[in-house]
């Protein structure tokens, strides 16, 4: 009963997601390669939190936010649901009118929300569209919606007669907030939603996210490479290399003391305000890994500076190191690796 419990709050939980694509080459265009985008990728996230989901560029996270959002049918896998009316679903498996009703609960921000919104439309048309389109509101009520939403992110409702082009970086973002809520989802899937603002714009947009976390109970998973901004707006974090978790743990419990030497070495990097606290960044040896092509044993060994033998040949399981700590790594429970706070206080936590 008690487990139960405890399920019924993932709005979403996602079971041995996979997405690999086939590389064809050649005159018979043969499959030649096999990209592993996404390889046995399971996580949840709560109702009403931040899921963090952050890894170097080529790891596999917008394959992993498409799936979920089944703009890109998984290779396998599970993708867990709570729909506020259809109950628990996968969707994975939806038909397609069920999945036209599940995506107006999940929604998805993007980083260039000037290349999705059509210059042609104005702002009416652009944040009322999702409600033409789901039959849900006549032109008066669509007006008087677009209108709530546009003060909702931070927009004066003037301006729905006005056209895209006319607004800044992070005020097309704010519509991009506002079209993808048109709807009331319950999650939003955040793309790199604010990667292409300037800093001051993104603590703005974060802020804007934050609110309206509060405001509307929604769940975010939240996707980025920059792990400043993961560390303002998550509650959790899932850090994702070559198509697999490595780690996943609670804010503050990651950044404190990261059990992965690949979450210590992208923590390294992270400015910090105090110059006194400052390390120097671990550099990482030799580049990412292909996913077409992954070492054996442990994916990140090639770059890892704790590596032993068993590292080159088995690939470690993702293992519970401390409660809800969740590490991909041989070594994870005899390392001692540094976290920001650490840095901070120039002690090692233990
Ligand atoms: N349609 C596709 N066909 C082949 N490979 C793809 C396709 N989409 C993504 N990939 C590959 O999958 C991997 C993960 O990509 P992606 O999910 O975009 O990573 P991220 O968002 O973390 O930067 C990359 O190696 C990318 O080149
Ligand atoms: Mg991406």
């Amino acid at each position: 009963m008690n487990n139960n419990a405890v399920k019924k709050e993932h709005l979403l939980e996602i079971k041995n997601l996979r997405k690999h694509f086939p590389i064809r080459s050649g005159f018979l265009q043969r499959q030649t390669k096999l990209v592993k985008a996404v390889d046995d990728v399971s996580f949840f996230v709560e109702k009403g939190e931040t899921l963090g989901l952050v890894g170097e560029s080529g790891c596999g996270k917008t394959t992993t936010g498409r799936m979920i959002l089944r703009a890109l049918q998984p290779t396998s896998g599970e993708i867990w649901f709570e729909d506020a009316n259809l109950g628990r679903v996968d969707v994975a498996k939806l038909d397609r009118r069920q999945l036209k009703h599940v995506r107006r609960n999940m929604q998805m921000i993007f980083q260039d929300p000037y290349a999705s919104l059509n210059p042609r439309m104005t702002l009416l048309q652009i944040i009322g569209e999702p409600l033409l389109v789901h039959g849900l509101a006549n032109s008066k009520e669509r007006e008087e919606k677009v209108g709530e939403l546009l003060e909702a992110v931070g927009l004066r409702p003037e301006y729905m007669n006005r056209y895209p082009h006319a607004f800044s970086g992070g005020q097309r973002q704010r519509i991009g907030i506002a079209r993808a809520l048109t709807t009331q989802p319950e999650l939003l899937v955040c793309d790199e939603a604010v990667s292409a603002l300037d800093v001051s714009v993104q603590a703005q947009i974060l802020n804007l996210l934050q609110k309206l976390q509060r405001e509307f109970g929604l769940t975010y998973l939240f996707i980025a490479h920059d792990l400043s901004v993961i560390e303002h707006i998550s509650d959790r974090v899932a850090v994702m290399y070559v198509g697999k978790l490595v780690e996943t743990a609670k804010t503050a419990d990651l950044y404190a003391r990261p059990r992965h030497p690949y979450t210590e070495a992208l923590l390294s990097a992270v400015p910090r305000p105090n110059p006194r606290a400052r390390t120097e960044p671990i550099i990482l040896s030799s580049e990412i890994a292909n996913p077409a092509n992954p070492p054996t044993g442990c994916y990140f060994h090639p770059r890892c500076r704790y590596k032993t033998a068993i590292c080159e040949t088995e690939q470690p399981p993702l293992e519970e190191v401390a409660p809800n700590h969740f590490v991909r790594c041989h070594h994870a429970k005899d390392l001692e690796l540094m976290g920001t706070g650490e840095m901070a206080n120039g002690v090692v936590a233990q």
